[in-house]
C-alpha cells in the first residue's frame, strides 16, 4: 500500500493527528470534503489553532498530502474518521458527516484494513451506523477488515497535552480489532488504553464531557447565588481547591462554548430517552443551567449600568474576548453571540475586541471592532469580560474602564470592578 494511513476530516482533530504520524515516519493522506482545506493544507498553511503554516510545510515536507478524491482512500491500511458530529436544528444527533465519511471508506475498503471512528458520538454508532454501512460491501467487520472506536481527546490551544501525550481509548469490535488499533496508535501515541468494546470507548468519551458540562453547571449555579448572598465564590474555588483529594476545581463563566461541552452530552441524553424512554437529569439539567448564562450576564449588566443612573438602552458596551476558550480562534458556539445579542435587543451600543478575532463573522454589521481596548475601556459605559486572553493586561483594562465587569475571575477586586 501506498500510504500507512488516511485521515478522513482534516480540522482540529484530524490534523493534530495526521501531523503526529507523519512526525513518527508513517506516510499519511488526508482526505477532506471541502476543497478549500485541501488547497490550503498542499499550500503549507494550517487553518487550525494548534498547528502553523510552518507545521504542515514539515508534513508535506515529510510526504504528507491532502486530497479530494475518495478513491484515493484504497491506498491506505488504515482509515481514521475525524468528521464534525454536530447538532441537527432540532437539537438532535446528526450522523451525516459520519455517514458520508463512511460510504467513502465502504467504496474503496480493503480486505484488513483498520477503520477506526474519532468523531464523538452516541454509545452504539460504531455497530448500529458505521458497520452496517462498511458490511454492505459484502465484506465482514471482525473477519474482512478491523473496526474500533477511539474517541478524540484534543483540546485546542492546550500546551501540555497534545496528541501525542494525552492516553488514547480504543474499543474494538473485536479484540484482535482491538489489538490491530493499539498497535496502530502505539506507533505514535505514548499510552493506549483498551476498553472491552466499542460501545464502552464510546461512552468514556462522553462521560469525560459530561463530567466537564455539569461540574461547569454546578458552579454556574453557585455563582448566581453566592453573588445575592455577598459570598465571593472566586474565593470559595480557590480554598475548596487547596484540597489535595477528592476535589477538582471548575469556574463559572458566561456559558460554555466549543465544539464538545454544549453538544456531546446532548448524544448521551438523546440517546438513553430514544433507547431507554426516561431522562438523564444530570445532563439535562446541566444544560438549561448553562445556557441560562448568558441571559444572567445581561442582566448583571444592567444593574452595574443600574447603579449608575444609568439604561442598557444607549450605554456603550465593550466586549472583550469572543472566542470560547482563551488564545484560540475558535468561536464555534460561543457565548459571546447571544450576549452581544441581548445587549443589542436591549438597545445598547455593543462593541468587541479580541486579539484573534478581526471580524466577528456572527455578528456581521451588527457590533463594531474596537481597534485599541486599551482606549475602548475608556470610553464605555460597561465593558464585560467574556474571555480572558493572555494578551490582555487585565489589571490595566479593568483600572482604566468606567465599569468592568469580569466573568472570568481574573481582575483584581476593587471599586467598579464586578466579578461573575
Ligand atoms: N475540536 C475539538 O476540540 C474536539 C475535541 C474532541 C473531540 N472532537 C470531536 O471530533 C470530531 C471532529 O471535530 P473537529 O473539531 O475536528 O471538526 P472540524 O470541523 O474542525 O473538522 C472536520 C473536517 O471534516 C471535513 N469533513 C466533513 N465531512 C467530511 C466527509 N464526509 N469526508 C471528509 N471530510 C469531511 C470538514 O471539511 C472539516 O475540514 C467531532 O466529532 C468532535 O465532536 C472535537
Amino acid at each position: 500500500m501506498a500510504q500507512d494511513v488516511v485521515v478522513v476530516g482534516l480540522g482540529y482533530v484530524g490534523l493534530p493527528l495526521a501531523q503526529e504520524a507523519s512526525r513518527a515516519g508513517m506516510r499519511v493522506l488526508g482526505f477532506d470534503a471541502s476543497a478549500d482545506v485541501v488547497d490550503g493544507l498542499n499550500a503549507g498553511k494550517s487553518h487550525v489553532d494548534d498547528l502553523t503554516d510552518a507545521d504542515v510545510s514539515e508534513m508535506v515536507n515529510h510526504g504528507f498530502e491532502a486530497t479530494t478524491d475518495s478513491s484515493r482512500i484504497s491506498e491506505a491500511k488504515v482509515a481514521v474518521i475525524c468528521v464534525p458530529t454536530p447538532l441537527s436544528n432540532d437539537g438532535l444527533p446528526d450522523l451525516a458527516y459520519v455517514k458520508s465519511a463512511a460510504g467513502a471508506i465502504a467504496e474503496n475498503l480493503n480486505p484488513g484494513m483498520l477503520v477506526i471512528l474519532e468523531s464523538t458520538t452516541y454509545p452504539g454508532t460504531t455497530d448500529e451506523i458505521l458497520r452496517p454501512i462498511l458490511e454492505s460491501t459484502g465484506r465482514r467487520a471482525g473477519e474482512d477488515f478491523h473496526l474500533v472506536f477511539s474517541p478524540e481527546r484534543i483540546d485546542p490551544g492546550n500546551e501540555k497535552f497534545g496528541a501525542k501525550n494525552t492516553p488514547k481509548v480504543v474499543g474494538g469490535h473485536t479484540p484482535a480489532c482491538a489489538d490491530a488499533a493499539v498497535d496502530f496508535y502505539g506507533k505514535f501515541i505514548d499510552k493506549v488504553v483498551k476498553t472491552s468494546g466499542t460501545r464502552e470507548a464510546e461512552t468514556a468519551k462522553l462521560l469525560e464531557n459530561t463530567y466537564r458540562h455539569i461540574n461547569i453547571a454546578l458552579v454556574n449555579e453557585m455563582a448566581q447565588f453566592c453573588h445575592e448572598l455577598g459570598i465571593d465564590l472566586w474565593d470559595v474555588i480557590d480554598a475548596a481547591k487547596t484540597k489535595p483529594f477528592g476535589f477538582q476545581a471548575f469556574y463559572p463563566g458566561p456559558g460554555v462554548g466549543g465544539h464538545c461541552i454544549p453538544i456531546d452530552p446532548n448524544y448521551l441524553s438523546h440517546n438513553v430517552r430514544a433507547k431507554l424512554g426516561y431522562p438523564f437529569r444530570f445532563v439535562e439539567l446541566a444544560q438549561e443551567i448553562n445556557a441560562t448564562m448568558p441571559q444572567y450576564v445581561v442582566r448583571r449588566a444592567q444593574d452595574i449600568l443600574n447603579d449608575d443612573s444609568k439604561a442598557l438602552r444607549g450605554s456603550t458596551v465593550l466586549l472583550l474576548g469572543v472566542t470560547y476558550k482563551p488564545n484560540i480562534a475558535d468561536q464555534r458556539e460561543s457565548p459571546a453571540v447571544p450576549i452581544a445579542k441581548l445587549l443589542l435587543n436591549a438597545g445598547a451600543n455593543v462593541q468587541f475586541h479580541d486579539p484573534f478575532v478581526a471580524e466577528w463573522d456572527a455578528m456581521a454589521g451588527r457590533v463594531t471592532r474596537a481597534e485599541q481596548p486599551e482606549k475602548a475601556v475608556e470610553e464605555a459605559d460597561l465593558t464585560i469580560l467574556l474571555q480572558n486572553h493572555s494578551d490582555y493586561d487585565i489589571p490595566a483594562l479593568a483600572a482604566a474602564s468606567q465599569e468592568f465587569f469580569d466573568t472570568r475571575g481574573k481582575a483584581p477586586r476593587g471599586d467598579r470592578v464586578y466579578r461573575l
